[in-house]
């Protein structure tokens, strides 16, 4: 039986949290922790999902169950399949087996990452070439079924890979060609809920639309001159817009005592520049670090974070197998 294996990398925003939610662009980078999906047709009319992960062991339904409501762990597999199916007038029944290198907490996107991997592991199955806006425009559509919120920017960091400029949606997406981005990233150990987050920064906007929107043009500008900086290697430059950002999403209130304690910290030990990156709450803060890391990485494991090791920019989904 023909088997296929694909893989998407994780992602992590440089510049323009929240604000890309409501038009403004972003910056994103895809990290080298990936997602990975093996995919195999079976004859009868059953999807037998595998995802450790996430805890799903075995979790089996018809076909024509994929309509109906799933555990969490299933539903993103799930949802991109039945989507495919519906958009390329397709069916089979499924083994699917999902791996994750990197944990779910860290908020590197694997939903979307998986996502992603689901259909292209279908395409492929099926011989049927997708373009990367194709493939985007499903999973994308996919995370919004089952979210209700976001910008797409994990989606294009997983189709894609490296380091792009985004607009909310997939409106703008153009790869940067940035070299050795000199990024260190620590975990705070909670969880964001970033529904919610998005959600709350969403009411603010409606609540105080002049304030809110003055913050995401801020944001946006700051992106605009950032994207110039990483082009050029202008590290100490793009270290300032992470930290005039950081003010920022600070103000929207998504900001979190233990991100500014890990964020105080590697500034202190010489950090260009240090800000939450994604929905805030938790997970991840990044520092920008040149000639720095290892002091950096002291300081942030010594306020109590775990130091991640990434690569940045690195290759978008692809096949295996
Ligand atoms: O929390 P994360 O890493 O999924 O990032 C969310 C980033 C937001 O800008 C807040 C939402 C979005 O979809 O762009």
């Amino acid at each position: 039986m023909v088997m296929v294996k694909v893989s998407a990398p994780g992602k992590l925003m440089l510049l323009g949290d929240h604000a890309v939610v409501h038009g403004r662009p972003c910056l994103v980078t895809a990290v080298n922790h990936r997602m990975s999906v093996e995919l195999a047709g079976r004859k009868d009319n059953r999807i037998a999902l595998c995802a450790p992960d996430v805890g799903l062991d075995g979790y089996e339904i018809d076909i024509a169950d994929l309509t109906k409501e799933h555990p969490k762990g299933a539903r993103f597999v799930l949802t991109a399949i039945k989507n495919f199916f519906e958009k390329h007038d397709k069916s089979s029944g499924l083994e699917v087996r999902t791996r994750s290198d990197f944990s779910a907490e860290f908020g590197f996107g694997s939903s979307s990452a998986v996502t992603v991997c689901t259909i292209k592991a279908l395409a492929e199955l099926f011989g049927l070439k997708l373009t990367n806006k194709e493939l985007f425009d499903l999973a994308y559509k996919t995370v919004l079924d089952i979210q209700g919120v976001g910008s797409g920017f994990d989606v294009a960091a997983a189709v894609w890979g490296g380091t792009l400029w985004f607009v909310t949606g997939g409106k703008e997406i153009r790869p940067l060609k940035v070299a050795g981005l000199p990024l260190v990233v620590g975990y705070t150990g909670v969880k964001a809920d970033t529904t919610t987050l998005v959600r709350m920064v969403g009411e603010r906007l409606k609540r105080e639309p002049v304030l809110i929107n003055g913050i995401f043009d801020r944001m946006a500008a700051l992106v605009r001159a950032g994207a110039a900086d990483m082009e050029r290697g202008r590290w100490t430059d793009f270290g300032k817009k992470m930290d005039a950002t950081q003010e920022l999403l600070a103000k929207l209130g998504v900001s979190s005592p233990e991100l500014n304690r890990l964020i105080s910290a590697a500034r202190e030990a010489g950090a260009a520049g240090a800000k939450l990156s994604g929905a805030g709450g938790g997970d991840c803060m990044i520092a920008l670090a040149p000639n720095r890391e290892e002091d950096v990485k002291a300081a942030i494991e010594t306020a109590g974070g775990t130091v991640i090791p990434v690569r940045t920019g690195v290759e978008g989904v692809r096949t295996e197998l």
